[in-house]
């Protein structure tokens, strides 16, 4: 019988934050497939810590490009490498930092693999966002009551951030660490600098600063957001 596959969010970095559910499927599966990049590399780590055994790991290699071709070939290798563990009866558990639907390499890999195999039973198990721990390590509501929440990936650009800032209450930036610099400037030019909070390494080794001048020409945590907040009060 073919295995299955199973898309496990393992949280944003402490091991306590790894659910029971996540635990369960990674005491259960043989193999375990972890990204071999340095930050994704992360979710290995946590695996580490949280569960005591071995697995037979596959370790896809996905290069920091944004070269369509590249990137499509590494997620169809990555399919098809899971696939003949799934082929040979073994259920695979491929392992995401936070969670597997929120800008998340396993949602390329899962398309690729549903197209090609689509017998092939996948399984998502939802973990802590990073965007969660972030919040709760601020100590604050991301949004409450009728507040908007936008999230945006600014590695892609941050065009429509003034018009972001005038309908929504609460913006957070993903991937800023590539264009920290830029963005920073973007946030200062439109005078929403006193309502930003540069977080890093939240779940973990949290890091937070509301002086986001101070960090500019310096070396950015990858792990690492701009929280803007009480944009509509
Ligand atoms: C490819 S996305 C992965 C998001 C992840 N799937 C999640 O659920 O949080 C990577 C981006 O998530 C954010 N990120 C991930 N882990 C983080 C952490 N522990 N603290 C702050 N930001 C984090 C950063 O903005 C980083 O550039």
């Amino acid at each position: 019988m073919t295995g299955k596959l199973y898309g496990v969010g393992v949280g944003p970095g402490d091991p306590e934050l790894l659910t029971l559910k996540a635990r369960r499927v990674l005491e259960s599966v043989d193999v375990l497939c972890a990204p071999d990049s340095g930050r994704a590399g992360k979710a290995l780590e946590i695996v580490r810590r949280a569960v005591k055994r071995e697995f037979r790991l596959l370790r896809p290699r996905f290069p920091m490009t944004r070269r369509r071709e590249v990137l499509e070939r590494a997620w169809r290798e990555a399919s098809e490498a899971i696939y003949a563990e799934l082929e040979r009866g073994e259920d695979v558990a491929f392992v995401t930092l936070g969670d597997p639907t929120f800008y998340s390499t396993f949602a390329y890999v899962m398309q690729r693999l549903r197209a090609a195999h689509p017998e092939v039973e996948v399984e998502i198990v939802p973990g802590v966002t990073s965007l969660s721990a972030c919040a709760a390590s601020l100590g604050e509501p991301l949004v409450s009551g009728g507040e908007r929440l936008a999230v945006v990936p600014a590695a892609y650009g941050l065009e429509r951030l003034e018009q972001l800032a005038e309908n929504f209450d609460t913006i957070v930036l993903m991937k800023v660490s590539r264009s920290f610099d830029a963005i920073a400037e973007r946030i200062e030019r439109l005078g929403l600098s006193e309502r930003a909070v540069f977080a890093a390494r939240c779940g973990s080794d949290a890091f937070f600063s509301s002086d986001l001048a101070s960090l500019r020409r310096k070396e950015v945590d990858y792990l690492s957001m701009i929280l803007i907040r009480g944009l509509r009060r």
